[in-house]
């Protein structure tokens, strides 16, 4: 019988990549950089499968031009590059891979917590470029992470993995969500609910973990900084755009605020010259929240299930469009 032909828009673990390899006929895209548009468009013509990245643009056009797509099985939580309404009305699956990056990513948000508010970046430079002549009782100060509070804004899955690392550190945790939690899960993690400006207004660390939606979009801007205590901390693991940058530079460089770590920007790559990296007061990182060996190893497996379920028909493991099972 003729294997069905998907196209794998990165290099991924080889367990994942032997998995489908078995059971397809699979090209695998081998460049670091992602397919440029009208060669992803050339590949996935004849495909019943792609497995694909965030950094790839899966819009009404790729959905056209890929006609004969059974499943698109995406190594990621977030799949906001993926047009997910016009891939529903097409019936196809979306699989991407929720659960296995929650702790990898929160250990991510705490360290950018850590290193932006006891200013590890900047410190280590100043050793490197020779400027540490002696101890000195006023040299880099910042705001204590233990004993102070944490408001996380979207109390998901990774928000819940926050607020137990929070509480090995006498942290105070505050939330906020349009879901607001069970009194149940309020009690056993420690949360108070609160709405995104008493949040803003009372929380010395606030690390952001929404979907990026229309209504997230630029969530975090001008007037939500200004309500921030000036000792406080930004933390981005979620998307970039969520806050905006421009905003984001001018607070941090008139210090509405006391620092920001993030791990997604917006636009993504961020461009050496991009003005946030002049700050001392910012610490950026490339998107590596999940890159942990074994989140990695989790995810690519995960993604090369949902991708083969898909192909056979099956429920995927992990679906994020389920509607399609009701609407078939
Ligand atoms: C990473 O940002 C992901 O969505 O998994």
């Amino acid at each position: 019988m003729l294997k069905p032909k998907v196209f794998v828009t990165r290099r991924i673990f080889p367990e994942a990549l032997d998995m489908i390899a078995a059971k397809t006929d699979m090209e695998l895209w081998e460049d670091e950089l992602p397919p440029p548009k009208d060669i992803l468009l050339e590949k996935v013509k004849d495909c019943q499968g792609i497995l694909s990245l965030l950094t790839d643009e899966l819009d009404t056009e790729f959905f056209k031009t890929a006609k004969h797509l059974r499943v698109v099985s995406q190594i990621a939580v977030g799949y906001d590059n993926i047009d997910i309404e016009e891939a529903t009305r097409r019936l196809i699956p979306i699989g991407h891979t929720p659960h296995v990056l929650n702790a990898a990513t929160a250990d991510m948000a705490f360290l950018l917590m850590m290193a932006s508010s006891r200013r590890l970046v900047e410190s280590q430079t100043f050793v490197k470029e020779g400027g540490w002549k002696t101890w000195h009782p006023m040299h880099f100060l910042g705001p204590n992470v233990s004993g102070a509070t944490l408001g996380i804004v979207g109390m998901g899955r990774i928000g819940l993995e926050m607020a137990t690392r929070a509480r090995g550190f006498d942290m105070e945790v505050l939330y906020t969500d349009p879901n607001r939690r069970s009194l149940e899960d309020e009690q056993k993690y420690n949360l108070k609910y609160q709405d995104l400006d008493e949040l803003l207004t009372k929380s010395d660390f606030i690390s952001l973990h929404v979907n990026l939606t229309p209504k997230t979009h630029h969530l975090i801007s001008k007037r939500e900084f200004q309500l921030m205590k000036p000792t406080a901390v930004l933390v981005n693991t979620a998307r970039g755009s969520i806050v905006d940058h421009a905003a984001l530079y001018n607070s941090l460089k008139k210090g509405d605020f006391f620092a920001a770590g993030i791990d997604v920007t917006d636009p993504e790559p961020l461009q050496k010259d991009d003005p946030l990296l002049s700050l001392d007061n910012c610490i950026v990182v490339p998107h590596i929240a999940s890159a942990s060996f074994s989140s990695r190893l989790d995810m690519s497996k995960l993604a090369a299930w949902n991708l083969l379920a898909g192909l056979n028909g099956e429920t995927l493991p992990n679906c994020a469009n389920p509607g399609v099972y009701e609407l078939n």
